[in-house]
């Protein structure tokens, strides 16, 4: 742990971005994406928060220890954690899925023919997610492959879907984009939708959208969305319009060292040269925390006299270069908000620095301990 660096998390702030989420979705419920540790905000908190206060009842995670870990954290309340990506579907861990009542998502034959010989899965419900055109996860949509979950879910008497899910690869970017697949996506969705419905299965659920799809009005007719970035605060599509969220997090850092420098001093590893007099930063924060080295030369232009990280960036600190040396520039011991509850904050880093803000605020390592405000 490091005192130097914090990331605050009003979670109030998420308590609004989920009313502005129901206010464009109302009749849609929410299965919030809190996997990779709630987007690097913390799963266990940030949950517990949508759980208790928001009256969110689904929850999205990546891996089956994740959902071991949401559940053995609040097992006092009924709520649904689906398990999407690494689900282990292997009789060793059956027992754990049904004793966990966590909802493995199915994306592939292999898993369904687990699945469907497991007794301890008999009482779990069935999940399955269909690639259309996405091509990274999901049960193949090809006529033959379709065909054979029909029969194996038939021979089984498994009758019933809980919940039937695509996922998008383009929805990030407008639907007017030349290329876009999302609708085509959307579409083929729809086709595998009528064909169980042809075939006398029952559909509970259905959804496709996460946070770019939700903004741009697709698939928010369906019983679920699925939300993970939007939530946290930021967009995901860089032309926005529709979607004012407040970023739920503010990343502070304090100022170790400070100096005037000339121009042309050499700075740190690497002696990157000051282009001008000024004052460079040394702050607590570097690579060790997440903080990646693709981030030099990006500007904070939300700061007073618009520092410039500088040089490379090292293991446990950052350099900020400042033109001039007058008013404004922070002392040793001030702290600095990197990025706040504007989104705009980190979509602008994350525009400068070519990294995703989902990559940002994941990367954030475990040294800087995350303060949360009810
Ligand atoms: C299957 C699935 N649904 C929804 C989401 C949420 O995506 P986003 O954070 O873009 O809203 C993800 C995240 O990667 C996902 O894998």
């Amino acid at each position: 742990v490091r005192l130097g660096a914090n990331l605050d998390i009003d979670l109030k702030l998420l308590k609004s971005n989920i009313q502005a989420l129901r206010a464009l979705v109302s009749k849609t419920d929410i299965l919030f994406m809190v996997k990779a540790n709630g987007y690097g905000h913390g799963m266990v908190p940030v949950a517990r928060y949508a759980l208790e206060e928001c009256g969110v009842g689904n929850y999205g995670v990546a891996t089956l220890f994740e959902g071991l870990k949401l559940r053995k954290a609040i097992p006092e309340r009924p709520f649904d954690i689906y398990v999407f990506s690494e689900n282990h579907l292997t009789s060793q861990y059956a027992e754990q899925y049904a004793h966990s009542a966590l909802i493995p998502v199915l994306s592939s034959l292999d898993e369904l023919d687990l699945f469907l010989s497991e007794k301890a899965f008999s009482r779990v419900p069935l999940v399955l997610k269909f690639n259309t055109g996405m091509n990274r996860l999901g049960l193949s949509m090809g006529e033959d492959e379709l065909e054979l979950v029909l029969s194996k879910l038939k021979n089984k008497g498994r009758r019933e879907i809980f919940h039937l899910m695509t996922h998008f690869g383009r929805s990030f970017e407008p639907l007017s984009a030349p290329g876009q697949t999302t609708l085509a996506q959307m579409q083929s969705f729809e086709q595998i939708r009528q064909r169980f419905s042809q075939e006398g299965f029952s559909i509970q659920y259905t959804s496709t959208s996460n946070s770019g799809a939700i903004e741009q009005g697709v698939g928010v007719g369906l019983s679920h969305v699925r939300p993970g970035l939007m939530l946290y605060g930021p967009s995901s599509l860089a032309t926005s319009t529709l979607w004012k969220g407040q970023s739920i997090s503010s990343l502070k850092v304090q100022v170790l060292r400070r100096m005037s420098v000339k121009k042309k001093t050499p700075i740190g590893y690497g002696g990157a040269l000051t282009p001008e007099d000024g004052t460079v930063c040394i702050l607590a924060i570097g690579y060790g925390d997440g903080f990646s080295t693709k981030l030099q030369n990006t500007i904070l232009y939300h700061l007073p006299g618009k520092p410039m990280f500088f040089g490379r960036i090292n293991m446990d600190m950052a350099q900020l270069f400042y033109t001039g040396s007058g008013t404004g520039i922070p002392k040793e011991g001030d702290v600095l908000e990197i990025w706040g509850h504007d989104p705009a904050h980190i979509l602008s880093m994350s525009a400068q620095s070519g990294i995703i803000p989902y990559e940002i605020y994941c990367a954030l390592g475990d040294r800087i301990p995350r303060k949360y405000t009810l």
